[in-house]
């Protein structure tokens, strides 16, 4: 495989763009493709202060480092959710989260769940009265934690790692049962929410620069940068929904290449043109009488009652 800028040796094929590139040029590509979806979709500008949610992981190291290259303001966020105990997956993830800001120069928040909170996310599942699952738990209380730490340092916008992958997957479960709610709101930018006045939204708006980007391009960028990232998943997420649908669909991509991304990219299309147009109930937000976040819950929100129901 030759690299089709310069007859190099190619270190990735991506055939549904039917390229292949050298290392260098992969790289440049990839920089280059990040901002012109950064631009496609008007994610943000030169003048807004991100908030980069970094797991440790490719995807949101990855992120970081365009992020950073393209000369955006950018800070890194890490929650702490404390899975798999003092050396496990959480403690092993933050570790590479620190060591990629320190070498950078770059400045990382860093909330731990049970520091600030009293209990990590697996203790908070057993205790919780229906049991539920760390995961279930898990993206509630990561929502919450990045608005809340977006709204406290004044951050325009929260950048997550979330690749084409990852959409394609969610937008396969969204459409296997038609949930027209979900699939009206799975958008490469969400739009912050809960506006106290204009220029101070209480949700900050949420963006997905990787969403047209495949999981194994994120990966490749991130080994041929050297950034060093946490390969493992969370323990919690085997045998999730997500990851059945993830396989699926590489099955799919493999007898048809492009089908992928054609199937994400077709959804926002029709979606833009009206198609799927869901005339949504107008939501009714208020402040949470205890932390002030914006919810539909009467009194409390979701998050503040979870951590009521501890026994
Ligand atoms: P996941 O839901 O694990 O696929 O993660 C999706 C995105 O959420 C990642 O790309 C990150 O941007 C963000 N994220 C996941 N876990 C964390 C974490 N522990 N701390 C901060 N951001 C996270
Ligand atoms: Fe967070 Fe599984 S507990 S993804
Ligand atoms: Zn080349
Ligand atoms: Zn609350």
């Amino acid at each position: 495989m030759k690299c089709k800028k310069c007859g190099g040796v190619a270190v990735i094929g991506m055939r549904q763009h039917r390229l292949a590139l050298c290392a260098e040029h992969f790289v440049e590509w990839f920089v280059s493709y990040t901002q012109r979806a950064i631009e496609k979709y008007r994610m943000f500008g030169t003048d807004d202060q991100l908030l980069v949610a970094v797991s440790g992981g490719k995807d949101s190291l990855a992120l970081w480092d365009v992020l950073s290259q393209l000369g955006y303001r950018a800070d890194g966020m890490y929650i702490g959710l404390g899975i798999g105990g003092d050396d496990g997956y959480s403690a092993a993830s933050q570790l590479k989260a620190e060591a990629f800001a320190e070498a950078r120069g770059l400045t990382l928040h860093v909330v731990d769940v049970k520091q600030t909170y009293g209990q990590s996310i697996p203790e908070l599942a057993r205790r919780t009265r229906r049991g539920l699952k760390p995961c279930a738990l898990c993206g509630l209380v990561k929502r919450h934690i990045m608005n809340r730490v977006a709204y406290e340092g004044g951050y325009d916008a929260i950048a997550t790692g979330h690749n084409l992958d990852d959409e394609a997957a969610i937008l396969m479960q969204n459409a296997l049962h038609w949930q027209t709610g979900y699939l009206a709101r799975q958008a490469p930018v969400l739009p912050s929410v809960g506006q106290r006045s204009l220029t101070e939204p209480r949700l900050a708006r949420k963006v997905k620069p990787f969403v047209r980007l495949y999981e194994r391009e994120t990966a490749a960028y991130a080994i041929v940068r050297g950034i060093d990232y946490i390969y493992d998943e969370c323990p919690h997420a085997e045998g999730s929904k997500t990851i059945f649908y993830k396989k699926l669909l590489n099955q799919l991509e493999s007898r048809s290449p492009g089908a992928k991304l054609s199937f994400y990219l077709s959804f926002l299309k029709v979606k833009r043109e009206g198609l799927l147009a869901v005339r949504e109930k107008a939501l009714e937000l208020h402040d949470c009488q205890n932390c002030g976040q914006p919810t539909t819950a009467p009194e409390l929100c979701a998050f503040c009652r979870l951590w009521e129901q501890r026994e």
